[in-house]
């Protein structure tokens, strides 16, 4: 009972600090990711046992009562806190550090190419936005930010901002990545980067265009004389080359 109730407290103040939303302390009770903690905490301890039937059977029971489901193999440090947390899916290997924020839609699965360790790392005090998949087993380094819907299929350093698919760093110690870093973390992106490339090719002939427009309407508008680079032709010369053409055939 007295762990029971350090829980609530602690959840209480995790809760207030990163959901502007709750209002009173006994919505607390309410939220998916307090009953879905909780359970994993009993699950965990069962699953450290070798009892692993009764630890998936509770977390299977959570999973369908709240939408979060997190395997009890999985190893959770304090202060996670998952908001909404609908479609949350934690794999049994992943590793996660402390004052960790996930939002629904978050998957720490693996790529179905790894064995034993097939699941991520996360650092201390990263927040995963709604949708993001975090696939395989790597770190992604403390303090770091996943952006909504992004995919981070490899390594990310401390610090960081990821969002993209698949995730590119694009700030690191508040400092946005040039881009010429963005391959940081070794993620190219051959579909942006081609179409970087037609973007450049497509500016550059607009301008030459641009140009070519500008000419013709000098022309048009300007007599032959005062065209740069043009002399008037003087009638007679004129009409004698036209005739030397006429009779070679041209
Ligand atoms: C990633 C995020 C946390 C912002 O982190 P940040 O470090 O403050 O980064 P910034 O807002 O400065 O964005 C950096 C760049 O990434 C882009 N970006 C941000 N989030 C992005 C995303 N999810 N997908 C693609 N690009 C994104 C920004 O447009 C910006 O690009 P720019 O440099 O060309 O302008 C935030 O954008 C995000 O995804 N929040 C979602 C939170 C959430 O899940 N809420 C659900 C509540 S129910």
């Amino acid at each position: 009972m007295p762990n029971f109730i350090k829980y609530v407290r602690e959840e209480i103040q995790i809760i207030r600090e990163r959901d502007p939303a709750i209002k009173s302390s006994a919505e607390v009770f309410l939220y998916p990711s307090f009953k879905a903690i909780l359970h994993y905490r009993f699950a965990h301890k069962l699953y450290l046992k070798g009892h692993y039937f009764w630890a998936r059977w509770i977390s299977q029971r959570t999973a369908r009562k709240t939408g979060i489901e997190i395997h009890p193999g999985a190893v959770i440090g304090k202060g996670l806190f998952i908001d909404h947390g609908h479609g949350v899916v934690i794999g049994e290997t992943a590793i996660l550090g402390d004052n960790v924020t996930l939002y629904q839609g978050v998957t720490l699965g693996g790529t179905g190419k790894e064995q034993g360790k097939r699941h991520p790392t996360i650092g201390n005090n990263v927040m995963i936005s709604a949708g993001a998949k975090v696939l395989g087993s790597f770190k992604i380094g403390d303090n770091s930010k996943i952006g909504a819907g992004s995919v981070v299929l490899k390594e990310v350093p401390p610090n960081s901002t990821v969002v993209g698919i698949p995730g590119k760093v694009v700030k690191r110690d508040s400092v946005k990545a040039p881009q010429v870093e963005l391959n940081q973390t070794d993620l190219p992106d051959p579909i942006s980067m081609e179409l970087a490339s037609i973007e450049e090719e497509n500016r550059q002939l607009r301008r030459q265009l641009a140009e070519l427009c500008r000419y013709c309407e000098n022309i048009h508008e300007k007599a032959p004389g005062e065209i740069p680079g043009k002399e008037r032709i003087p009638e007679a010369q004129s009409n004698g080359e036209n005739k030397i053409n006429k009779e070679n055939g041209g």
